[in-house]
């Protein structure tokens, strides 16, 4: 009858499990971190996403209009918005902030695996932080909360666009360009905007930087490469390792690499991408670092960073290393036998309930043999059989699904039977 729009997604109870489940991991990370949690709204006035995300974003925005005539689209990311609301309202908290968020972003892309139009994303921000330890800390935050997932193949790749930026001697729309096409690694591209801009010369270099990659001896040929130029951005990034290893986290765990250029128009300094290597053609799992945002909405310069997720891909990346267990089972499957035993029944489920299981019970009014099959298909734990006679002495059956063993056990202390177990 009628399909889905395309680049959409239903996600069944399956998939919701395992979608909290990176969610969860990202907020008690973030919190463990001394983030608190904001939201923003789902759609904003055009003219937040057009200033500062750059051609490839703008590109792919959902943008309409409302019924009052107002130009609005459906966010793409978090960091418009958020910065939008500090420098309306959060600036006032001590500073550093440091807030998190999560929740449906919209792209209007190309679908594919782990690409969709609507996609889950979870965010940090810090504003108003101190440079090096901030961009560590975002750093740290987002290999910690792979490591929470318990993801171990982790590549994060980290450059610094303000090396870039000095190096290109264009006002900011055409250096937007420029990076757009390094960004994309498009050389036809790249060629011909610099043929436009009259300075066709500097293709070579800058083709042979972003191809730079790897242990810290790539710093020192980027800066021979830039003839000393953007010097403080090496140094700056070796400082920046000598702080990543102190939060734990392993050289193994990520390198340098010139060619993170980043999608969106709004970073300054320290840039970096996070990879899950056993992921194919969007092996893309995160991406962030260092921009400006809060003087373009008006704000006092302060300094910014932050990181956002994808939550699909992470999904993909605990599914591609076999993170996941089975799916959640319900504790206890309630078995009325009889209609006479079906209202006790309800308060021996609501009991349980109450003291915290996952409990369910018959809604069709099946027989028990039946019932049984259903608690087996749903993987309950164990099915609680509520017979008159047991009932007549306070006892139900405590039925083990996974062994099929079966014993009484009072009414009284079921919850706690199954607790122990
Ligand atoms: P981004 O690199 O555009 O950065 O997106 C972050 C992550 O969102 C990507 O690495 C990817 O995992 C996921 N993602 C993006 N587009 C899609 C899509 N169409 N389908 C599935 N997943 C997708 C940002 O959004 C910045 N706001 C990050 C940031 C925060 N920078 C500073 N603070």
């Amino acid at each position: 009858m009628f399909e889905r729009p395309r680049g959409t997604n239903d996600w069944g109870p399956d998939d919701m499990a395992k979608r909290r489940f990176v969610e969860s991991a990202f907020v008690r990370t973030a919190e463990s971190f001394g983030f608190r949690e904001i939201q923003t709204p789902l759609f904003e006035s055009l003219d937040l996403f057009a200033a500062k995300s750059g051609p490839g974003v703008v590109e792919e925005l959902y943008a309409f209009k409302d019924k009052g005539g107002r130009d609005l689209a459906l966010r793409p990311e978090f960091t418009a918005s958020i910065l939008r609301f500090y420098v309306a309202e959060l600036r006032s908290l001590p500073k550093p902030v440091k807030v998190y968020c999560y929740g449906p972003a919209f792209r209007y892309e190309e679908p594919q695996k782990g690409r969709y139009r609507e996609f889950g994303q979870v965010d940090v921000e810090i504003i108003g932080g101190a440079t090096l330890p901030s961009d560590a800390e975002v750093l740290a935050l987002a290999v910690g909360t792979m490591h929470a997932i318990g993801l171990t193949a982790i590549r994060a790749r980290i450059g610094h666009i303000g090396m870039l930026r000095a190096y290109l001697p264009f006002g900011p729309a055409d250096q937007a360009k420029v990076l757009h096409a390094l960004d994309k690694k498009n050389f036809p591209m790249l060629d011909e905007e610099l043929a436009r801009l009259q300075r066709p010369e500097l293709a070579d270099p800058l083709k042979r930087l972003v191809a730079l990659h790897g242990d810290a001896s790539v710093l020192d040929q980027a800066k021979d490469l830039l003839g000393g130029k953007g010097a403080e951005a090496f140094d700056y990034l070796r400082a920046l390792a000598a702080q990543l290893a102190a939060y734990g986290v392993s050289p193994a765990e990520y390198e340098f690499d010139m060619g993170v250029v980043r999608g969106l128009d709004y970073y300054t300094g320290m840039v970096f991408e996070l990879d899950s290597p056993n992921l194919g053609a969007e092996k893309q799992v995160g991406g962030g670092g260092a921009y400006t945002l809060a003087e373009v909405f008006g704000g006092e310069p302060v300094f910014q960073t932050g990181v956002a997720l994808g939550v699909d891909r992470l999904v993909l990346a605990a599914e591609a290393e076999g993170v996941f267990g089975p799916p959640q089972r319900i504790d206890a499957y309630v078995v009325p036998i009889g209609e006479s035993t079906r209202s006790r029944a309800v308060e021996i489920l609501t009991a349980l309930r109450a003291a915290g299981l996952r409990a369910d019970i018959d809604l069709v009014g099946r027989g028990p043999s039946k019932n049984l099959d259903y608690a087996n298909a749903a993987g309950a734990r164990y099915a609680i059989l509520v017979g008159e006679r047991e009932l007549k002495a306070e006892k139900v059956g405590l039925r083990n699904m996974a062994s099929g063993e079966q014993r009484e056990v009072p009414v009284g202390l079921l919850a706690e039977e199954i607790r122990k177990a």
